[in-house]
């Protein structure tokens, strides 16, 4: 056997390799970053019996070949002007993430980090002057899900948010909504109690359980971890070919289990969303849920635990955990997981999703409920091009209202739509089918089903400086308005000049940590307009 000789030093517990690569990298490096490079593949795990060590070779190795050259590739695609700063590469995911901003997916949001470098009261290398302070009254025309709202109250300013999408508006609000705490987990834990005993008439639970502990078996044996991992990033295994023959091997056992439990895995038909995406007792248990929810008579409270539900189902969609932001075709069986390297399972009961995501709401709520602010918020569900502001906004609040109409809007923090790249409406079709919710695609600037063709640019245009020219109503003389934009074909100039604005400042910041599957280097601009 051929010995491998180790320089003194070179191992290191993971405690201890956190600490060398907090320092070698000069940025917080924790013990679970170390294993999820393990458990990834990226270097190897030495030690047994429970011992784990690393080695500060591979380590720097794996540091050399990304951190420090990710800087340098994002600056010669992007250009130098690239504004570092502005990476917030100093952030963990849970700050980027924090209470309330972390209540719903949705794609297209910003990080709540930019919003209160723009809104707050600091100045910098880049950022020279003050744009906003505290009471002031801030405005977002494409809300989204409301992290403007959101920061805006954290930093003590009032705040608008208008979207045309009923989905978007309703999470916004229920971030930004005061609840009752106590009263929300009181009724969620009936409504689990509900659930649970509706789930013991079927054995939906007892099929999952016995079909997770043969699936353990099988994982243990076939995909070993983190050793799979490491032979499939050194190409010495073929994951495609390997994966598929253990897909294969795996659904015996998994049909006799379907067979044993009688599991109904037909949908009667998939005319709907909720028909083609849910197995038949997964929409029953969401029915039942929804069904219970509808009773309660407090409205926050009801509209809390609907998004709650509705978070839960979207995690409950019958896809792959690799399709879950692209949905491809339903599935109904076992299969390869590229993503968690095994074989793992679509959902089958809705339970442990409901009380997982009502325990982190109310710890988000609870949270935020630390750090807020006594200011105003709200989403308006209306078209920006034309709605009437304080029209719409007397319907919803007198009080808020008159302050707006006495002060003024000092500006407006938005990241519009860009030519199609997103349908912000179907990217939750599961809560348009299930709350009823009326859908105005129609309505979207931009949307990702009118592609990007020349016409496509012409009306977003339009669009957008028809947006700017109806909220300049709003607005102070002096005002300061932020757009964040990857504008790839250079429409904002035009956008300016139709809206009767000029582009005084243009930040250019790099978009890391991208979670889809484009890992390339990708910036964004924010356009700093002011009138003319
Ligand atoms: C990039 S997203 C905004 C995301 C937001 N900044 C956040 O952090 O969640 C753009 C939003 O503009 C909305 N939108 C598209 N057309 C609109 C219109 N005509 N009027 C108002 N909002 C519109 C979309 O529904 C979408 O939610």
């Amino acid at each position: 056997m051929q010995l491998r000789l180790f320089e003194p030093g070179e191992f290191l517990t993971l405690k201890e390799a956190s600490e060398w690569a907090s320092e070698h990298l000069n940025k917080k490096v924790s013990t679970s970053n170390i294993s999820y490079l393990i458990n990834y593949g990226r270097i190897h795990k030495y030690g047994e019996n429970g011992d784990a060590f690393v080695s500060k070779k591979e380590l720097k190795e794996y540091y050399k070949s990304f951190n420090g050259k990710r800087e340098v590739h994002y600056k010669s695609k992007l250009g130098d002007d690239l504004n570092w700063h502005l990476s917030f590469d100093q952030y963990k995911e849970a700050e980027t993430t924090k209470h309330v901003h972390r209540l719903h997916p949705y794609k297209g949001k910003f990080i709540p980090q930019l919003v209160e470098y723009f809104l707050d009261n600091h100045t910098d290398d880049f950022k020279k002057e003050v744009y906003f302070k505290e009471d002031d009254i801030i405005l977002d025309p494409f809300c989204g899900s409301g992290t403007a709202l959101v920061q805006a109250n954290e930093l003590g300013m009032h705040a608008i948010g208008i979207d045309i999408s009923y989905f978007n508006s309703f999470i916004a609000n229920c971030k930004v909504d005061d609840y009752d705490i106590p009263g929300i987990a009181q009724e969620a834990n009936l409504i689990t109690l509900k659930l649970k005993r509706f789930l013991q008439q079927h054995c939906t639970l007892e099929f999952e359980e016995e079909l997770l502990k043969e699936l353990n078996t099988f994982n243990n044996k076939y995909f070993p971890s983190p050793e799979y991992r490491y032979k499939v990033n050194r190409g010495q295994i073929d994951e495609n070919k390997y994966g598929k023959e253990k897909e294969e091997l795996f659904l015996p056992i998994y049909n006799k289990l379907v067979k044993k439990y009688d599991v109904i895995l037909t949908r009667e038909n998939s005319d709907t969303f909720m028909n083609k995406w849910f197995f038949q007792h997964v929409k029953d248990e969401i029915e039942f849920v929804y069904s219970k929810i509808k009773k309660l008579r407090n409205s926050n409270t009801k509209d809390i635990l609907k998004l709650i539900l509705s978070r839960t189902i979207r995690s409950c969609r019958a896809t792959t955990h690799s399709d879950l932001a692209t949905l491809v075709e339903p599935i109904s069986s076992t299969y390869y997981c590229s993503k968690h390297g095994k074989i793992c399972k679509p959902l089958f009961s809705i339970l442990k999703w409901w009380e997982t995501y009502t325990k982190d709401t109310i710890e988000r709520l609870s949270e935020f409920n630390t750090l807020r602010t006594d200011t105003k918020q709200l989403c308006l569900t209306e078209d920006s091009r034309n709605i009437d502001l304080i029209e719409e906004l007397k319907k919803v609040d007198k009080k808020f209202t008159t302050l707006v109409k006495k002060k003024k809007i000092n500006g407006i923090f938005s990241s519009p739509p860009y030519v199609g790249l997103i349908d912000y409406h179907e990217q939750h079709a599961y809560a348009y089918d299930l709350f009823g919710f009326k859908r105005r695609d129609e309505l979207e600037i931009g949307p990702l089903y009118k592609g990007k063709g020349r016409e496509a640019k012409e009306s977003y245009v339009d669009g957008i400086s028809q947006v700017l020219l109806n909220m300049k109503k709003y607005l102070v003389k002096d005002y300061n308005l932020f757009l964040v934009a990857n504008d790839k074909s250079n429409l904002y100039p035009t956008i300016a000049e139709k809206a009767g604005m000029k582009i005084v400042q243009q930040f250019k910041r790099p978009v890391l940590n991208r979670t889809e599957k484009d890992k390339g280097a990708y910036s964004e601009t924010i356009f700093h307009l002011k009138g003319i």
